[in-house]
């Protein structure tokens, strides 16, 4: 029933006549979103989500997935005791709803279009290609001993052979772990070792904006200590000739040659693992979120089509790096799960110039795009002309995630991309939701957007909000912490190995709910606005950073007492990133030289993209007479708002605070 009125909603035709029109005259402006396709039973279908959410999913999961055998039990969820699980009973296999279904209907429809770093150049792989070279991978691994369980690492460039290894994965019940591509040797180490990875796939090297990565390299220097690492697979992307360690690494293709292009699926059970991605949280230690497989990939695919109101023919391409969850659910499972055609953009948005994302839209004929609002940001500043040049006729839909879009950015990407004819949709979701969880729908008939606004819970969300005293916040116009209070079938399941870290982390601090260490506002209409990470996390660039990571890094370096991390706003990034470093007494080092040596250690075990913006070296930190530290000083100082620093009367050392005031301005200025 859920699924037939879901199904119809996507194929009625909404007259532009009744398309709510725009109207700027709002004190909070108001777009309209211009769905081609509405829902009209939207809001019925939303309480029917919340209120009987056995028969809402259960329907769904039925006649969306191919099951090997049908659950017996929809859910099994105790958000007391951060216990989820789906569709129990039931049996299938993620690459065959991916690819086999589709196979069989329309074997040469497109699957992906890889958008290679080369400007001009892409290449179509079909549902049936797709499913070839995901066959000859998951026969490779079955050659090499791997078996439903083991844990793969991937460290590979976008590119088609990623997505069909992580779908080999799915294949034969073996576990991805993609490391995104910019990942150091260090950092790729340590996720190697905290999931015991069998073997690591990766390519000779990378490119990205036209400059080579040594992926390879890295990754040797990775594995000298993995015992666990048996066999390193090795893609040809540029065909450099890289170090070779007989017996241990092997080249992918010709493996793959070998290799029949069948390879029966796996039947697995509904809460067997799918993947872990690691991703930063408030202590050093990334943590390894673990996805199952119903719930899943029937999130991913529900989300992706209503969201951006997919069609079959349709071309879609979500921008981000395959390392990422958005990779992940919007890049990879989500359309594939749909039989969509899925871009892989393996370059930058400024290469070979800052309109690289247009031409390409004109090119491959997008219509539903999707990007992170730094990009949005960078873009902006370098002139409408790069816009403009290109014909963007096709695009319906513009997406963003992973930091708030402010008002500004929003309006160039619905006036000027969009040509303030498509919907733009601000997607709130984290690797931890599997899936978009807050979104404007523009098939659901809610026709206004407003800028800066994810707006309203999808289908089956929740969201509620807390005061710091731990209170419910109830009706509009309150902001807070902010949580879920419903289960749904896309949510990680635990942290791999730390099922303590997870319930401390999500289910403990509001019992009965998940937290999502985020702040949002509900205003007075009941629309949800981000307001910014309330734990020790950074968004900086689209990459999600512990701000303990980062001090603990500096922490080794044998001259450094302490150091501490903030974020701060920053017109471009969303968040930059400002470390102080306090020095032990007795070093002499030239500060400039501490600061060289303090980036190279991020860039090592880090990446370069984790290395603060701005470093301070200081003679203490503002601290509470228990010896907290006041990060919140911390960051108006980098925000240079030193009127906004409130009381210091009650700190341990009150004079500190002018120090660091003034260094910062000889160092940065008032800016
Ligand atoms: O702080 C929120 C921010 O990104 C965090 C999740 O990061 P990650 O797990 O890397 O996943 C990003 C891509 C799904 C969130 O806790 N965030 C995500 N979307 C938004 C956002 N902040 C504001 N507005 C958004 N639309």
């Amino acid at each position: 029933m859920v699924h037939r009125l879901i199904t119809s909603c996507c194929t009625r035709v909404l007259s532009s006549q009744t398309r709510v029109l725009c109207s700027r005259s709002f004190s909070s402006p108001l777009y309209p979103l211009q769905p081609k396709h509405v829902d009209p039973n939207h809001d019925a279908l939303y309480e029917e989500s919340l209120n009987n959410p056995e028969r809402f999913w259960g329907d769904l999961a039925k006649h969306r997935l191919r099951w090997s055998k049908e659950f017996d039990t929809v859910m099994d969820c105790d958000m007391h005791k951060g216990k989820i699980s789906w569709f129990l009973g039931g049996k299938l296999n993620v690459s065959d709803n991916c690819i086999d279904r589709h196979v069989e209907v329309t074997p040469d429809r497109t699957a992906l279009i890889w958008e290679k770093d080369e400007p001009n150049q892409h290449q179509r792989v079909s549902y049936r290609e797709l499913k070839e070279m995901t066959c000859q991978i998951a026969n490779t691994f079955k050659q090499y001993g791997i078996v439903k369980g083991d844990r793969v690492a991937v460290y590979m460039p976008v590119s088609p052979l990623l997505v069909a290894t992580m779908l080999a994965c799915a294949r034969i019940g073996a576990v991805h772990s993609v490391v995104f591509a910019g990942f150091s040797a260090e950092a790729l180490k340590s996720r190697i070792l905290d999931a015991s990875c069998k073997v690591v796939v990766t390519a000779d090297q990378g490119v990205r904006g036209g400059k080579v990565i040594e992926l390879k390299r890295t990754v040797d220097t990775a594995v000298v200590d993995c015992d666990c690492v048996e066999n390193v697979f090795v893609m040809s992307r540029t065909g450099a000739s890289v170090p070779w360690k007989d017996g241990r690494d092997v080249k992918l293709e010709e493996a793959m040659e070998q290799q029949s292009t069948e390879c029966p699926a796996e039947v697995l059970d509904s809460e067997d693992p799918l993947f872990m991605l690691y991703t930063s949280g408030s202590t050093g230690k990334p943590k390894g979120l673990l996805h199952t497989q119903a719930g899943y990939i029937l999130y991913a695919g529900l989300t992706h089509q209503l969201v951006f109101d997919y069609h079959h023919g349709d071309v879609f391409a979500c921008v981000s790096d395959i390392g990422w969850i958005n990779g992940h659910s919007s890049v990879v499972y989500g359309p594939l799960s749909n039989g969509a055609t899925t871009t892989l953009f393996e370059s930058v948005p400024t290469y070979p110039d800052p309109g690289r994302y247009w031409e390409m839209v004109e090119r491959l004929k997008i219509k539903q795009f999707y990007t992170a609002p730094t990009a949005i940001r960078l873009l902006l500043k370098c002139g409408d002309h790069y816009v403009h040049k290109y014909n963007r006729d096709t695009l319906t839909t513009l997406g963003c995630v992973g930091e708030p879009l402010n008002t500004g950015a929003w309006e160039w990407y619905h006036n000027v991309v969009g040509g303030g004819r498509c919907t733009v949709v601000d997607t709130w979701w984290q690797t931890e939701t599997g899936g978009i969880m807050i979104t404007p729908r523009p098939s659901s008939g809610h026709t206004r957007s407003k800028p800066g606004f994810p707006m309203t819970p999808f289908l089956g969300v929740e969201p509620v909000l807390y005061n710091d005293q731990n209170e419910l916040l109830e009706g509009n116009n309150v902001s807070g912490r902010l949580c879920i209070k419903k289960p749904t079938p896309g949510m990680a399941r635990t942290i791999y190995g730390d099922h303590e870290r997870f319930l401390d982390t999500y289910y403990r601090p509001y019992p009965g709910v998940y937290f999502t260490g985020d702040g949002a506002l509900r205003d007075k209409d009941g629309h949800y606005k981000i307001t910014g990470r309330v734990d020790d996390v950074i968004n900086t660039k689209g990459h999600r950073l512990g701000t303990a990571e980062l001090e603990s890094v500096m922490d080794e370096d044998p001259r450094v007492a302490e150091a501490a991390v903030v974020g701060y706003g920053h017109e471009d990034y969303g968040e930059a990133i400002y470390a102080y470093v306090i020095l032990k007494d007795e070093v002499r080092d030239n500060e400039e030289l501490i600061i060289k040596d303090l980036k190279a250690a991020i860039t090592k075990h880090i990446g370069s993209f984790a290395v603060p913006h701005c470093f301070m070296i200081t003679p203490g930190l503002p601290k509470t007479r228990s010896g907290k530290i006041m990060r919140r000083i911390l960051r108006k100082v980098a925000e240079n708002k030193p009127e906004e620093l409130g009381d210091v009367s009650t700190l341990a050392d009150p004079p500190i605070v002018s120090t660091i005031v003034e260094k910062h301005q000889q160092k940065y200025g008032t800016k």
